[in-house]
């Protein structure tokens, strides 16, 4: 069976992204359907490569009983191949990607994380970047990511 590959990017990848892949990683195990799918997380900025997710991210996420083990990691050219969905948390994350991929079947495979929020729709069309927010900054991450991927697996599974 042909595995749905995933792959979450933000800037650092120590934040949002491998918060975004604990985060369904959970949901796809809850709703069994785990051998379905790959999951990862990379980011568009390698200054953190090998770093463990930020201690802040690792602590809100832990409360809520998610361990982020992932070590950073910059997108690859690769990655456009491998990968069968490329989420962007912001718009700065999707310019970015749009300049690396290659062909304009790379380029469709990247959609915003954005598109998938339901709840705090009212308030937010994009996950923002916590790493110079105090702890409400992490909590809301946390938030808007239960909240899309959720949505984003019920897509994924419905086609
Ligand atoms: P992330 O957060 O993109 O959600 O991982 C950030 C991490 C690091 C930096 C900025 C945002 N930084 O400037 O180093």
């Amino acid at each position: 069976m042909k595995k749905i590959k995933i792959l979450f990017v933000c800037l650092g990848n120590i934040c949002r992204s491998p918060a975004a892949q604990g985060v369904m990683q959970r949901l796809v195990d809850e709703r069994g359907v785990s051998e379905k799918f790959e999951i990862d997380s990379a980011g568009t900025y390698s200054g953190h490569r090998g770093q463990l997710p930020d201690p802040r991210m690792r602590r809100h996420a832990s409360r809520r009983g998610y361990d982020l083990t992932h070590h950073a990691r910059p997108v690859t050219i690769d990655d456009f191949e491998h990968f069968d969905i490329i989420v962007a948390m912001d718009e700065s994350n999707r310019r970015t990607l749009c300049h690396l991929a290659s062909t304009p079947e790379q380029e469709a495979k990247i959609v915003m994380m954005g598109d998938y929020i339901v709840k705090l729709r009212a308030h937010y069309d994009y996950v923002p970047d916590p790493y110079y927010e105090g702890a409400e900054g992490f909590e809301l991450v946390l938030d808007l990511l239960e909240d899309a991927c959720s949505c984003l697996l019920t897509s994924i599974l419905k086609k």
